[in-house]
């Protein structure tokens, strides 16, 4: 059983066919028809397509005025695209542990990672969980900081009845065949800040805008668009997205209610008046518990299980250039090494996951048991 499987068909093929027919596959009506698709599902003024959610990023750090050598405050445990997109505008990475419960930034720790340097806060919604977004726009509103959320995961979440891409200065969500909804490879970026939104426009695209006869270049942009040929896919894919968010939570609630009695099995919570997009279903395994063994069990059983992600301190490039030691940052480094990612997607059925909790609870009661020998 594969870990993710995206939902695609006929639509997508017949909505691409029709991009080529056009002969116009660069970015053009189907981006732009994707772009407001988006902006209307999470209530924001403006949606811009990106090749990636990485260019989104970056984009939208620069567009909210992070530049070289400013701090930005991102939690440890992300794919390590979040510090990238921080490191390619030339600014530091501000590193903060997390909440284990929830695997988001822990709004305690802000406040004392804020310097007279810190120019944006880039909260993740970790795994289609909303940051508490409540606590930390209230920190950065009080220092006038702006927010980027690092939405790649959470189309769909919701934190008290605002959608993941509008509870911030800026969002950007990721179209990789592991996330809700899917281009191939692909992002967007949302934002109803009218300033930022008319720097992205024109960084997006080269720094140009239109001339009465040709381009002018007014700044050193990049080429970050997302073509017609990937938009169609995700106009197509905007169409499934309610059947997919309602697929993945009626199937989250099903492993919470499988593994309520299973030892060793933290499941994912979600705080009241949040809505999970379930991208991952992420469970915390016990400390006594190898992880990587746990991995190699359900492999030879058929299963695709992986990592929660990264603690990105950890990873070479970041422990060579920072050295920041695993005690200042323990509930990252506790979920880099105990997390586990298992299957989970709409087409899966209830009776599969009631095999990947059974095969789950053997391997892991096998791993305690080794672990006491
Ligand atoms: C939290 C987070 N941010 C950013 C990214 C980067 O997304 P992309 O692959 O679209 O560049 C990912 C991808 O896995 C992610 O999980």
């Amino acid at each position: 059983m594969r870990l993710n499987v995206p939902l695609t068909g006929a639509e997508e093929l017949a909505e691409i066919a029709e991009v080529l027919e056009s002969g116009y596959l660069t970015q053009g009506p189907r981006a732009a028809r994707f772009e407001k698709l988006i902006a209307e599902h999470i209530g924001a003024t403006f949606a811009f397509a990106t090749s990636s959610a990485t260019t989104g990023l970056h984009l939208a750090l620069h567009a909210v005025g992070v530049s070289a050598g400013d701090e930005v405050i991102i939690p440890d445990f992300s794919f390590p695209a979040t510090a990238n997109a921080v490191i390619q505008q030339g600014a530091i990475p501000v590193f903060v542990d997390i909440d284990l419960a929830t695997f988001n930034l822990n709004p305690s720790l802000l406040e004392e990672a804020i310097t007279p340097r810190t120019r944006a806060i880039m909260p993740v919604h970790a795994f289609g969980l909303t940051a508490d977004m409540t606590a930390i726009s209230d920190i950065a509103a009080r220092h006038n900081i702006p927010v980027v959320e690092d939405a790649a995961c959470a189309l769909g979440a919701t934190h008290r009845g605002v959608s993941a891409g509008a509870l911030g200065t800026a969002g950007v969500f990721s179209f990789h065949p592991r996330k809700i909804i899917t281009t191939g490879e692909g992002g967007l970026i949302s934002t109803s800040d009218e300033k930022v939104a008319a720097s992205i426009s024109v960084l997006r695209s080269h720094g140009a805008v239109r001339g009465e006869r040709y381009m002018s270049f007014i700044d050193a942009g990049y080429n970050y668009r997302l073509s017609d040929v990937h938009a169609a896919i995700g106009v197509a894919q905007m169409a499934r997205l309610d059947y997919i968010l309602e697929r993945r939570r009626a199937l989250a609630a099903t492993y919470a209610d499988l593994f309520v009695d299973t030892p060793g099995v933290t499941t994912p919570i979600t705080p009241a008046g949040d809505e999970h997009s379930f991208q991952s279903y992420v469970v915390l395994l016990d400390e006594d518990i190898d992880r990587d063994h746990v991995i190699d069990g359900m492999k030879a059983r058929g299963i695709e299980t992986t990592l929660g992600t990264y603690s990105m301190h950890l990873q070479p490039y970041f422990s060579e250039r920072f050295g920041i030691s695993d005690e200042a940052l323990p509930a990252a480094t506790r979920a880099q090494r105990s997390a586990l990612t298992l299957p989970l997607y709409p087409q899966l059925e209830e009776s599969e996951l009631q095999h990947v909790a059974e095969v789950l609870s053997e391997v892991v009661a096998g791993n305690r048991s080794a672990a006491k020998r």
